[in-house]
């Protein structure tokens, strides 16, 4: 498999990649060819025939039988070809091996959540095995987003409401990177993650050690660990910078003002409701798009979190 890329194309790093750049480049060099051919008729028409005296319709001819059928015969078999290449390999692409690990995403505003079958879960980070089927179904808690990995060639938009399937299948290991495309608000273009392609050995350990996170650490060590992992940092800085959310910075023990008029002390209990229903009180100066962790985040995150931004003089 091609992993360096080309002009038009990131380094391909996927089963379907291989059948996807040859249909990409069919149209891309068909595309081409015709521009050339419309293009220079274009303009040796308008030379050709450009006005030279009074008379000169007289002459015009109205048809040519053998071209009218060559200009429509042609682009239909083009379109032809294109269509059912290109469905062959959307349905290739959308039927997922029946081995095939599953992974649950969930996408919102804005980051995504990976849920695996062991109870592991992870966010902006997908970690995977290479040479294996890999299987996403997908969902969304708000509005529409799209999960791309360009090296994987696999791009499918992620719908509240319903699920979508996607799956693809690494062919080595690499960190790839993944991309929100559907414009899904102020954040959108922060949604970013990572696809980490390991070894068979190194997802076991991946999964083993992930499911007693933060074991060593110190509570305020694990929350600044999920600080970063579980995506707070999007939109929460540390150094007071205003981001889309307030910054933790110094806040702790101090008084919030909320757009309803009323007020409360930034403590432990209002960190742990702003994390599981962030609507409730709306800090004054901030739009409400913070989305809830209820299921994302187990008490004992929350309490390493709680720990952190106390920590955060
Ligand atoms: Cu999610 Cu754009």
């Amino acid at each position: 498999m091609d992993s360096t890329g080309t002009l038009w194309l990131p380094p391909a790093n996927s089963t379907i990649a291989g059948e996807v750049d040859p249909l990409f480049h069919f149209i891309l060099y068909a595309s081409i060819v015709m521009f050339v051919i419309v293009v220079a008729g274009m303009v040796y028409f308008s030379w050709r025939y450009r006005r030279r005296g009074a008379d000169q319709l007289n002459h015009a001819t109205t048809h040519n039988t053998p071209l009218e059928i060559a200009w429509t015969v042609i682009p239909t078999i083009l379109v032809m070809i294109v269509f059912v290449w290109g469905f062959k390999t959307f349905i290739k692409m959308h039927v997922a091996p029946k081995d095939a690990l599953e992974v649950k995403v969930t996408a919102q505003k804005w980051f995504w959540t990976f849920d695996y079958a062991s109870g592991a879960n992870s966010v902006n980070e997908l970690v995977v095995p290479y040479g294996k089927p890999v299987k996403l179904l997908m969902s969304s808690r708000d509005v529409i987003h799209s999960f791309f990995v360009p090296n994987f060639r696999i791009k499918q938009d992620v719908l509240p409401n319903r699920y979508t399937i996607v799956w693809f299948e690494a062919t080595q290991p690499g960190t790839y990177d993944i991309f929100c495309t559907e414009f899904c608000g102020k954040g959108h273009s922060e949604m970013l993650g990572k696809v980490k392609v390991v070894s068979d050995r190194e997802y076991a350990a991946w999964i083993e050690s992930s499911s007693n996170l933060g074991s060593g650490l110190t509570p305020e060590e694990f929350g600044a660990q999920l600080y970063k992992t579980k995506a707070c940092i999007t939109c929460h800085t540390i150094d007071g910078t205003k981001l889309v959310g307030p910054s933790f910075k110094g806040k702790f023990g101090t008084t919030e003002k909320f757009t309803d008029g009323s007020s409360a002390l930034f403590d432990e209990n209002y960190i742990r409701e702003s994390i599981l229903q962030p609507k409730a009180k709306l800090v004054v100066g901030y739009d409400p798009v913070m989305p809830t962790y209820q299921g994302v985040l187990k008490d004992q995150q929350i309490d390493a979190l709680v720990a952190y931004i106390k920590s955060l003089k």
